[in-house]
C-alpha cells in the first residue's frame, strides 16, 4: 500500500477498534507501562513517560484520543496553519526501506488551527498535547509572523504547549525563519501575548538537524534572551549522505525531508552540542532516528530530557513505546 494510504488505514483502523467495548483497555494494557519512576517535570508539565508521538503524525489532531492508548506521555499535533491548505501533490511521501527511513514532502497538508478545535475540545485522554505551529504556504515570510501569533492565540486554550515549527524544509523557504531577528520578534511577542493569558503555556522552538555550531550558538542565545522554555531537535533532514538506498532511487524521490535512521546520528549531535554548550540552560525534546530502546538511550544521555518517535513507531510499531520506557526504568531508576 503507498505510504500516505496505509497511515491513514492504520489510523482509521486504530478509531474503529478503540470504539468496540473493552479494547481501548485491552490496548492499555499490552502498550502502556505505568511506573513513576517514568515521571518528568518539565516547564510546569508532568509527563507520565518521556517518550511522545513528535509532530506530523496527527496534524489535525484527529486521532490523538485513541494514540494516547499506546503508551505515549504526550502527543504533538500539528503542524498547523491559519488556513486549510492541502499541501503539495501526492505521491509526496515515500518509505526508504533499506535505510529504515522515510522521505517526505507533505507540505504542512491540514485542515487549519480553528477547524481543529472542535476534537480538542473532545479530548478524553489526560495525557498531554503539544500544539506544533507553522506558517501557510502562500504566506510570504514578511507576513509569516501574524500567521504564528493567530494560530497561538487560536490554540491557547485547547493545548499544554506549544512548538514553533521554522523547520520543515517542505514549505518554501519556511526554514529562512530560523534567522535570530526573525525568531527574536516572534517568541519575545508569543511571550508577551502569554502574559496576558490566564495560564500561559509553554514555548518551545523546533529545529532542523542541518544547522551548524554557529547557528546553533545563535539557537543557545535565542533561548537566553526570550526566555522561552525549550528546544526540540530535530525536524527532517534536506541531506542525503550515508544512505544505502541506490542513488537513482533517492534522485527519483526527489526533494523532501528525511527521517529516520539516517538522521540519528544527526540529531544527537544537535542535542549533545546544544546541552554542552549551554550547560544544560534548558529543556530539549530529542527526536530523529529513534527505532530502538538503545536509539532512545543515545538521546537522553546526549542531553534529552524527553524523546519524540515518527518512523521508528511507523516501522517498529507500538510495542517500541513500552520497549523505550522499560529501558529508561533500567537505566536511570
Ligand atoms: C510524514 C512526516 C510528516 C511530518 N510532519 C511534520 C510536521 O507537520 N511538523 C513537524 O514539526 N514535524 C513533522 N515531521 C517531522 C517529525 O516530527 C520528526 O521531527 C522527524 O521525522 C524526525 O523524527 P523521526 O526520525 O522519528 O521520524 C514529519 C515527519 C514525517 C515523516
Amino acid at each position: 500500500m503507498p505510504p500516505e494510504k496505509a497511515h491513514y488505514f492504520a489510523t482509521d483502523c486504530l478509531s474503529f477498534f478503540s470504539k468496540i467495548p473493552g479494547l481501548p483497555a485491552l490496548m492499555k494494557g499490552m502498550f502502556e507501562l505505568k511506573d513513576p519512576r517514568l515521571e518528568r517535570k518539565l516547564f510546569g508539565l508532568t509527563f507520565k513517560n518521556p517518550v511522545g508521538l513528535a509532530a506530523g503524525f496527527d496534524k489535525d489532531a484527529r486521532w490523538y484520543n485513541e494514540l494516547a492508548h499506546l503508551g505515549f506521555g504526550f502527543i504533538e499535533i500539528g503542524t498547523l496553519t491559519p488556513k486549510a491548505q492541502i499541501g503539495n501533490a501526492k505521491p509526496r511521501l515515500f518509505r526508504i526501506t533499506e535505510d529504515n527511513g522515510l522521505i517526505n514532502r507533505m507540505g504542512f497538508n491540514n485542515l487549519g488551527a480553528e477547524d481543529a478545535i472542535a476534537r480538542l475540545k473532545n479530548k478524553k485522554t489526560d495525557i498531554i498535547i503539544g500544539g506544533n505551529i507553522g506558517k501557510n504556504t502562500a504566506t510570504a515570510n514578511e507576513d509569516a509572523l501574524a500567521d504564528y501569533l493567530f494560530n497561538f492565540n487560536t490554540l491557547h486554550d485547547y493545548v499544554d504547549y506549544f512548538v514553533v515549527n521554522v523547520s520543515c524544509p517542505n514549505v518554501k523557504d519556511l526554514t529562512k525563519l530560523q534567522d535570530t531577528p526573525f525568531l527574536l520578534n516572534l517568541l519575545g511577542q508569543l511571550k508577551e501575548i502569554n502574559k496576558t493569558k490566564e495560564k500561559p503555556k509553554p514555548i518551545l522552538l523546533k529545529i532542523a538537524p542541518d544547522l551548524n555550531s554557529s547557528q546553533l550558538d545563535e539557537v543557545i542565545a535565542i533561548v537566553a534572551q526570550t526566555k522561552i522554555d525549550g528546544i526540540i531537535a530535530a525536524n527532517t533532514t534536506t541531506s542525503r549522505e550515508h544512505l544505502k538506498t541506490d542513488e537513482q532511487t533517492i534522485a527519483r524521490i526527489g526533494n523532501g525531508g528525511l527521517s529516520g535512521k539516517p538522521v540519528a546520528k544527526k540529531a544527537t549531535e544537535v542535542i549533545k552540542y546544544l546541552s554542552e554548550k549551554s550547560n544544560k540552560a534548558f529543556p530539549i525534546i530529542g527526536v530523529g532516528g529513534i527505532h530502538s530502546a538503545e536509539d532512545a538511550i543515545e538521546k537522553l544521555d546526549a542531553g534529552a530530557d524527553l524523546v519524540q518517535v515518527y518512523t521508528g513507531f511507523i516501522y517498529e510499531g507500538p510495542a517500541l513505546i513500552k520497549a523505550i520506557n522499560k529501558k529508561i526504568i533500567e537505566r536511570y531508576a
